[in-house]
């Protein structure tokens, strides 16, 4: 059988490593993580999600205490339309953090940024646009185009200078949701210059119901390169989600896929956002630890730990500093779970919300555990220290082992 080292990934001129580290928000896929993908030949992501709050952390901004400060006085109403993100700053913030990584990028690979729709931030298209024009601006090899349809995404670059330049793509996870984008776009006379199939068994949000088990990764990419094939269409496909051996991968190389998107082992690096202790109940979750619930207010289902302690907290919500997913009218809905419970329990200073969760302050907090279904078999890719605690990898470690193991074998680090 094949290794993935014998396949390569092409963009026009551009011979790639097929191997591209999947974007996680909110800086779970770090500047640092993507940079290494790039720098071994292949691609990384950095996300978009809650810049300014990532800008603020990385280059000594101070953009949501200041918005805090011009919101204050509407903390206490429940209608948060008001709460209105300052365009400017916004693309400040997104051009800080993609210079930033630009200027350090190192190597053949490439560097993208995962968008998201679904953070409609008080004002969707306008804030959207923003975001995408100021990631052109700043240089990003490309986009991908994640969390919702995008109907109208491509349109809103479209009079950018670089539309036809930067690698646009776009994550699926059905050919109807493709078939949809495709006649959206038409207009703009511009295909995708890759299609991530996002399947049931990927971290974060998911592009299906709470019935995502009856799906397979491996039927969705089949029917999606059948569909590309009928309809003469040159585009690259990458399947996402449980893929985690390299000879998983090899497999849907084999099969016609082009490159693969995968996450959930890197989650586990050095390079990787989340807190060194949060890694360690990565490698220490077992399957039965591991849900997917319905307490995101973006309406997607999402996949987490059982312990994280979003679940079923007490915060207030905090629009006025963050507002990621308040809607066009300034709602959101665990704004109206938390006020549910309040006002069904007089008197109490703290309720627990089981239903919602307020995701922009724990993602903001590395509180939600989000993660891949495979996250509990983490703990056979690296080894066990004397205290207990797994050993991190280096994000080149899982590149490599990726790249170049056969026969589903997991590369161990060495013990320090
Ligand atoms: C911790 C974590 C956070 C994620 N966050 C995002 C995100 O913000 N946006 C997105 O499009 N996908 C997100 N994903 C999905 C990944 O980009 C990727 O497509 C998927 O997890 C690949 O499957 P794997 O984790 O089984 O390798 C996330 C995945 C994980 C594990």
């Amino acid at each position: 059988m094949k290794r993935v080292d014998d396949f390569r990934l092409h963009f026009g001129k551009h011979e790639l490593v097929p191997i591209m580290i999947g974007g996680m928000g909110v800086d779970i896929s770090t500047s640092m993580l993507a940079l290494e993908a790039a720098r071994l030949g292949g691609i990384g992501h950095i996300s978009d999600a809650m810049v300014p709050t990532v800008s603020d952390r990385r280059y000594n901004t101070k953009m949501v205490s200041a918005k805090q400060k011009l919101y204050k006085f509407n903390i206490d109403n429940s209608d948060k339309s008001v709460v209105q993100f300052d365009l400017a700053q916004l693309a400040e913030a997104q051009r800080n953090h993609v210079e930033a990584t630009m200027n350090a990028k190192r190597g053949s690979g490439m560097v993208f940024m995962n968008c998201m729709e679904k953070l409609t931030m008080n004002g969707p298209k306008e804030t959207l646009r923003v975001r995408l024009h100021a990631a052109l601006d700043a240089g990003i090899d490309g986009i991908t185009l994640a969390a919702g349809l995008h109907l109208g995404s491509f349109a809103l670059m479209e009079d950018h200078p670089r539309f036809r330049d930067a690698k646009l793509g776009i994550i699926v996870s059905s050919v109807r949701a493709l078939q949809l984008f495709l006649r959206k776009s038409s207009r703009t006379g511009r295909l995708p210059d890759y299609v991530v199939v996002e399947g049931p068994l990927a971290g974060g949000h998911l592009g299906f119901g709470m019935d995502w088990a009856e799906y397979d990764l491996a039927t969705i990419t089949r029917e999606v390169l059948d569909y590309v094939k009928a309809e003469n269409l040159d585009i690259p496909i990458i399947p996402a989600g449980g893929i985690f051996t390299g000879s998983d991968a090899a497999g849907y190389l084999e099969a016609g896929a082009a490159a693969v998107q995968v996450a959930t082992r890197f989650t586990v690096t050095n390079e990787c956002g989340l807190p060194e202790s949060v890694k360690q109940e990565y490698f220490k979750a077992n399957e039965e630890d591991i849900e997917v619930n319905g307490i995101s207010p973006t309406g997607y289902p999402m996949r987490m730990l059982k312990s994280s302690p979003s679940i079923g907290s007490d915060i207030r919500p905090n629009c006025e500093a963050y507002g990621y997913l308040l809607d066009a009218n300034g709602s959101c809905d665990y704004i109206e779970a938390y006020n549910r419970e309040m006002a069904s329990n007089p008197g109490a200073k703290k309720v627990a919300v089981f239903d919602k969760t307020c995701l922009c302050t724990h993602m903001r907090n590395f509180d939600c555990w989000t993660c891949g279904h495979y996250t509990y078999r983490l703990k056979d890719t690296s080894v066990r220290n004397a205290d207990g605690n797994y050993q991190l990898l280096t994000a080149q470690h899982v590149f490599e082992d990726y790249q170049f193991s056969t026969d589903h074998q997991v590369l161990l680090p060495k013990a320090a």
